[in-house]
């Protein structure tokens, strides 16, 4: 059993971005092998709905990039999801690699690695795909072991809506502090996800007050990770899971 996101911190918490997406092709279950071996703290990914309901592993909305369909997730079905091939576009070596559900996904992940799921694409006001999602995740016994999180703060508050303890990430991109901490505060989020241009001095601080943590993304040398530690962030997502930085538990809670 793995020990529940809120009662462990390390630090640096090392986040494998889409998996070892340095390495192997983004979002696939060999891309998430490869961050587990080289020993990521968590496995960020990112996860949409098809035409036909289903939660599948995916970052752009459409399918032209990694898969090589000019279509958008949204407009089609998992049958036709698993006839492509996620693989080729990285190297040769990877054909064949399948785009992953997230039943699949936990199916493997279960009590190996924590997971931060980003929900992309839309998802309707009150949507059922919400609490689906969230029964999947109690369903694999996963709740604890994951973190929520999306760059659409209106999904994350279905979500908190739902779901009063799951622990939540508020993505921020341009949005002024003072729009996100509020938002921070009133989804009661576990971490504040900032691109790198939004670590101005006091941040951290601000953001640790709140009790919450602070991981940035994504950055992927150790010059920039040390420059971004020194600046108080507890966590990074990065293509580069194997960087060497140094590690040491902070606290590890039982129970
Ligand atoms: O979740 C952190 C980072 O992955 C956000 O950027 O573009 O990869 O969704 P993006």
């Amino acid at each position: 059993m793995m020990k529940p996101i809120k009662k462990l911190f390390q630090h640096p918490f090392v986040i494998a971005h889409r998996g070892a997406s340095a390495y192997v092709p983004e979002n696939t279950i060999s891309a998430f092998e490869a961050a587990v071996k080289m020993k990521a703290d968590m496995i960020e990914l990112d996860i949409q709905l098809t035409s036909d309901g289903y939660w599948i592993v995916m970052h752009d909305l459409s399918l032209k990039r990694t898969c090589g369909l000019r279509k958008k997730v949204q407009s089609v079905t998992l049958g036709q999801i698993k006839t492509l091939d996620a693989g080729s576009w990285f190297s040769p070596q990877f054909a064949g690699e399948k785009v992953p559900t997230l039943e699949e996904l936990l199916t493997w992940a279960k009590h190996k690695v924590r997971l931060n799921l980003e929900i992309k694409g839309r998802v309707k006001k009150n949507s059922p795909a919400i609490p689906s999602l969230l029964k999947t995740l109690s369903k694999h016994g996963m709740g604890k072991e994951i973190i929520l999180s999306s760059f659409d703060w209106k999904i994350l508050r279905q979500v908190r809506a739902c779901d009063k303890k799951i622990a939540l990430g508020l993505l921020v991109n341009r949005q002024p502090r003072y729009r996100y901490l509020r938002e921070a505060i009133d989804l009661k989020a576990f971490s504040v996800n900032l691109p790198p241009h939004k670590l101005k001095k006091g941040v951290s601080e601000k953001i640790h007050r709140l009790k919450m943590v602070v991981w940035v993304y994504t950055l992927n040398s150790l010059p920039e990770v040390n420059q971004y530690l020194k600046m108080g962030i507890d966590g990074f997502f990065t293509n580069f899971p194997d960087l060497p930085v140094k590690k040491k538990i902070l606290f590890s809670r039982s129970g």
